[in-house]
């Protein structure tokens, strides 16, 4: 394969550890200025009012960071706003009221589109409805809806109210929605009837009806979308009410959006976790929207003209932040899809981005993983031209995997910006801006001009380059969340205690580990908790999984270490999927176990090495190393619910039998 210019791509890529970005990107990009960083440093914290005037204020905020009460920090006190009215009726003010907001495409490849105007007036609908039913402002209203339009429309109803939303993942249980309505003290309760997925017809209202019998003060009003029509009816029980029959009644009727103060609850979101309590996510109107408007428009380099498509479903924060938010602040096209990226074949993506002419895709390494398994043969019959930039998030990307997305999806002409950051920050920290920074695949980047990154020891010393240590923030941002909850203290507790003293408690702890290069770019190794210890060594295991699927025929690579010995030592296994039609031998399990002692050191070395069709992931795509582990050390399951892909757990336990 050429580029065009006569140089050989595939060995271009091959070589290359760095990558810069395409000079007719850089010409276009909407920050190109390598000044910038220098520029935000010397002038912090105003250097965020550049973020501040991507939106319109009512009232212009004074203070641009108060920080004597740290770390419940704040930022553009005094400023008020409505979020509703920033991401839709200043684009109709603007004239550009017949421009896409929202193109949503449906499991059978039926499309809706929203201009801002026709979003305009259905959020204005249902916000109406939404007071009739006696929502007031500071009332959480909790959305469990799968990925219709109704979801963010949903959302800016309640924003343009200054009522909250608490969005739960429509694939969580009903325990996990209950639990979610009862600490949140949510008394209203947005739904659908289900959803399709592979297919299938999927009853999301019955699990609904489940958690609000386990609720202790009950509920008071539920509006219910019909999605499924015929293919299944529903009951509508007291207090329930259907969506359309709602907004028809309240046609054509506006509501003024409420002004909020900046540091007023936009949202909250509950995530779970794998083990412990739900937290609670509280964050703000001004600076969270400042923030993700902000990131969309630097590191996304977003345009009014773009159509944009960040795959993650909206009941997780990057859906929030870059689906809708980020997005609809900045007057794009964003889109909405509701089925899987395999259905009904494994080019359902790309057919997407080629039928939508997508010019930005973000999307999880997991998924390039899978692209990657499944072969370029499926991005290769589609246009994909009109891509222009490409991003990840969620969780490291192995430089294999960039290399792949960056020639497969990219063509070798989108820059890729890896992005890291985290429900708790809201919106991206670190990653490239991709009309500056040269990238390095498998690198996130440094963090984003304004945030100050330090990956630090034990004692909260910065560690030297290469070396891996703790990933913390030592300023505030304006996206953060502002606590936990209804739990001040364990908000200190959890993430500003660690590495800050009692007099100055302003150092957040991510609970990841990283490492940080000569440069200054930030490696993300992965949680805390994936730093294992081998040989009296800690290694994360990112470190050990990048280097096996460096190997030629592996797709994706999870490494656990067992519970350690009487000795203090641990053994590290390896579990391994391969692509797609390639075989497994004692020669590819020699390979692997060659290539880490090659590439990291002999200790790291892989003791068992497991092959599986599958790895288990959670819904969310993270591995469950947990459940790996406990596979090594012959322990007891538990509860497997959790996973996206279950059936894997007994082919991956007959491996370890067989090995
Ligand atoms: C991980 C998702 C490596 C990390 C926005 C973080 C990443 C957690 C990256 C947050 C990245 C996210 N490289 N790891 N680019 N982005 N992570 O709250 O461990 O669902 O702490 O937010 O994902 O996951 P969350």
């Amino acid at each position: 394969m050429s580029d065009g210019t006569g140089v050989d791509l595939e060995a271009r890529l091959a070589e290359a550890t760095t990558f810069d970005p395409p000079e007719s990107f850089v010409e276009q990009a909407n920050v190109s200025e390598p000044g910038i960083y220098e520029e935000f440093e010397e002038n912090w914290p105003e250097c965020w009012e550049r973020a501040a005037d991507l939106l319109d204020w009512d009232e212009p905020y004074d203070t641009v960071l108060d920080d004597s009460d740290a770390p419940f920090y704040e930022w553009f006190s005094g400023g008020s706003l409505n979020a509703a009215y920033n991401c839709i009726d200043r684009h109709v003010e603007a004239g550009r009221k017949n421009h896409a907001a929202i193109k949503w495409v449906g499991k059978r490849r039926e499309t809706l589109t929203y201009t801002y105007q026709d979003l305009y007036r259905e959020v204005n609908e249902f916000a109406v409805a939404l007071r009739s039913l006696g929502v007031g402002e500071d009332d959480v209203v909790t959305l469990y809806m799968p990925m219709v339009p109704e979801l963010p429309i949903a959302m800016l109803a309640c924003a343009r109210i200054g009522a909250p939303h608490s969005v739960v993942f429509a694939g969580f249980s009903a325990d996990a929605l209950a639990t979610g309505m009862e600490r949140a003290e949510s008394e209203y309760l947005v739904t659908a009837d289900g959803y399709y997925r592979r297919g299938n017809a999927f009853n999301l209202k019955s699990k609904a009806d489940n958690a609000l019998l386990d609720l202790d003060r009950g509920v008071s009003d539920v509006v219910v979308v019909d999605r499924l029509g015929d293919e299944l009816s529903h009951y509508l029980g007291e207090d329930q009410h259907d969506y359309t029959t709602l907004i028809d009644g309240r046609a054509g009727e506006t509501v003024e959006p409420v002004s909020r103060d900046a540091e007023d609850m936009l949202f909250l979101m509950y995530t779970s976790g794998t083990t412990g309590e739900p937290k609670g996510m509280k964050h703000t109107t001004g600076g969270y929207l400042a923030h993700v408007a902000w990131t969309s428009y630097a590191a996304l380099d977003l345009k009014p003209t773009d159509t944009h498509w960040c795959s993650a479903d909206i009941g997780w924060i990057t859906g929030h932040s870059y689906s809708v938010y980020g997005p609809l602040a900045l007057g794009t096209t964003t889109m909405m899809y509701e089925g899987t990226p395999d259905y009904p074949d494994r080019d359902r993506i790309w057919e997407i981005v080629d039928t939508h002419a997508v010019d930005v895709f973000y999307t999880a390494p997991t998924a390039i993983r899978a692209f990657m398994k499944w072969g370029e043969r499926y991005p290769n019959d589609h246009d994909l031209s009109s891509l222009r930039l490409l991003g990840t998030v969620g969780e490291p990307i192995n430089p294999r995997a960039w290399k792949w997305y960056y020639k497969h999806i990219g063509n070798g002409d989108c820059p890729v910006v890896d992005t890291w950051w985290q429900t708790e920050t809201g919106g991206m920290m670190v990653t490239t801006l991709p009309g500056v920074n040269t990238m390095k695949p498998g690198v996130a980047g440094p963090p984003l001009p304004g945030v100050n990154v330090e990956v630090v020891d034990r004692d909260g010393e910065a560690v030297a380059a290469g070396e891996a240590g703790y990933l913390t923030v030592r300023k505030p941002w304006p996206g953060m969340f502002r606590t936990l909850y209804g739990d001040d203290e364990r908000y200190i507790e959890e993430f500003w205690r660690e590495f800050s003293d009692d007099a100055d408690r302003s150092v957040y702890f991510a609970g990841d580990g990283a490492t940080v290069d000569e440069d200054g770019y930030v490696t993300v190794l992965g949680r805390i908790d994936d730093v294992i210890n081998v040989s009296g060594r800690r290694i994360g295991t990112m470190k050990i999984e990048s280097a096996i699927v460096g190997v030629e025929g592996v797709a994706e690579a999870a490494v656990v270490a067992t519970d350690a010995d009487a000795a203090g030592d641990a053994r590290v296994y390896a579990y391994v999927s391969t692509e797609s039609g390639r075989g497994v031998d004692d020669a590819l399990r020699d390979r692997i176990v060659d290539r880490v002692g090659d590439r990291i050191a002999p200790f790291a070395r892989p003791e068992t090495v497991v092959f599986a069709p599958e790895l288990p992931k959670t819904r969310s795509g993270k591995i469950m190393r947990r459940l790996l582990e406990d596979i090594a050390n012959g322990d007891d399951l538990g509860d497997t619910s959790a996973l996206r892909n279950p059936e894997t757990v007994g082919e991956i336990e007959s491996a370890v039998g067989d090995r």
